[in-house]
């Protein structure tokens, strides 16, 4: 299908002009996690200049399980760091600025740049990386319990996370885990209960034959086609709802954390924009290392948002930052297959020079 086209980017060889170049950087961007698959990003992209501007789209900035726009911006570091990771695979030296605030589009949140500017370049690859990128999917699925992560694979991602000034927790023992699991099931329960939010879920749970290039299909989370679309219908009721059916998505995030060896919590100093795009950019390099390893990752955000939950989390890890991204870790039994995405020229668009729309 047409929306999961922008999977099968193509790894350029030889002369590119410069625009080519950016549009094809914005492509591994677009491949990165978001919350709720909803791409909260446009791409800006100014050739003259080398440059790609990341912006937030704020109609996408979901208010009943965004409010703060803390996951979105998480989002866009991890949009940006797919196309650090690929300007280096390309060998490109760059550079980017994080734009103060929490400006939205037309304004840039982070302005990414090629160092050396010009009409064209000769590309030559290491592929490992991109194909990495085109391998990776959130695996919402339970882990096995049984097979602990190397501590080398541990080690190097937390020294990864630690050079971006970032604090790391990785649990692996079972009362913690066990701990983290409940808090993170009162906090999905807790919002699910919710009409607001449930209705707001429902735009972007889609069924799994849908067309749209924004959202999750039901088979993202192991749902077969009649058990999505009837759980689309549930989310979208206005009235009451089966409140078996709603705490499904609640027992599953917790049996998944229970399921897996290793918890990582990313803490920031701060929790401001500047330091959620670093975090998402520690994400995803973590989620790409996971993937070059054979390990799968999941995202679960509800612990972050839900104030009470976090402080529980806080409390229990006796941390020194606000948590601000939790996400398990392990050995998938399956391989869970990819969400769909809009394509470049959905969410890009070249400027001639500034501010000018070609
Ligand atoms: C900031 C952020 C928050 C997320 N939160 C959740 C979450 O709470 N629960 C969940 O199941 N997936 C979560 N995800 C995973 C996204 O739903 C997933 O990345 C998206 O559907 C696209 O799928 P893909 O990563 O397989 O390409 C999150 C991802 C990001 C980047």
């Amino acid at each position: 299908m047409k929306n999961y086209d922008p999977w099968n980017i193509p790894i350029l060889e030889g002369d590119v002009g410069v625009e080519e170049l950016l549009e094809h950087l914005v492509g591994w961007g677009i491949l990165a996690p978001s919350t709720h698959n909803t791409q909260p990003w446009k791409f800006r992209i100014i050739p003259s200049k080398g440059v790609i501007d990341l912006c937030l789209d704020g109609r996408f900035v979901l208010p009943e399980s965004d409010k703060r726009g803390r996951q979105s911006v998480v989002s866009i570091g991890c949009a940006l760091q797919n196309v650090v990771s690929a300007a280096e695979s390309y060998h490109l030296s760059y550079s980017f600025d994080f734009l103060p605030g929490m400006p939205l589009y037309p304004a840039p949140i982070v302005s990414f740049r090629l160092e050396d500017v010009r009409e064209s370049y000769v590309l030559h690859s290491d592929r490992e990386l991109l194909n990495v990128m085109k391998a990776r999917s959130m695996n919402r699925n339970e882990y096995d319990s049984t097979k602990p992560i190397p501590s080398a694979i541990i080690d190097r991602i937390t020294g990864m996370i630690q050079d971006m000034g970032l604090e790391l927790q990785v649990i692996t023992d079972m009362p913690t885990i066990l701990a983290i699991s409940d808090f993170q099931y009162m906090a999905d329960s807790t919002v699910v209960m919710r009409t607001r939010f449930r209705n707001e879920l429902s735009k972007f749970f889609l069924v799994n034959n849908s067309l749209e290039g924004r959202g999750m299909p039901g088979m993202t989370f192991g749902l077969d086609d009649m058990t999505a679309s009837s759980i689309k219908q549930e989310l979208g009721k206005v009235g009451p709802v089966n409140p078996g059916k709603m705490a499904g998505f609640a027992r599953s995030s917790r049996n998944g954390i229970r399921s897996s060896p290793a918890v990582f919590v990313v803490s920031a100093p701060e929790d401001t924009p500047r330091s959620w795009l670093t975090v998402g950019m520690a994400f995803e390099k973590a989620a790409l290392s996971a993937q070059s390893n054979g390990l799968s990752v999941a995202v679960h955000a509800g612990i972050i948002e839900v104030g009470l939950a976090n402080q529980m989390l806080r409390l229990r890890l006796k941390g020194k930052g606000r948590p601000t991204m939790l996400f398990r870790m392990g050995y998938a039994k399956e391989t869970m297959p990819h969400a769909p995405r809009l394509s470049v020229n959905e969410v890009g668009e070249i400027i001639a020079e500034e501010g000018e729309l070609l």
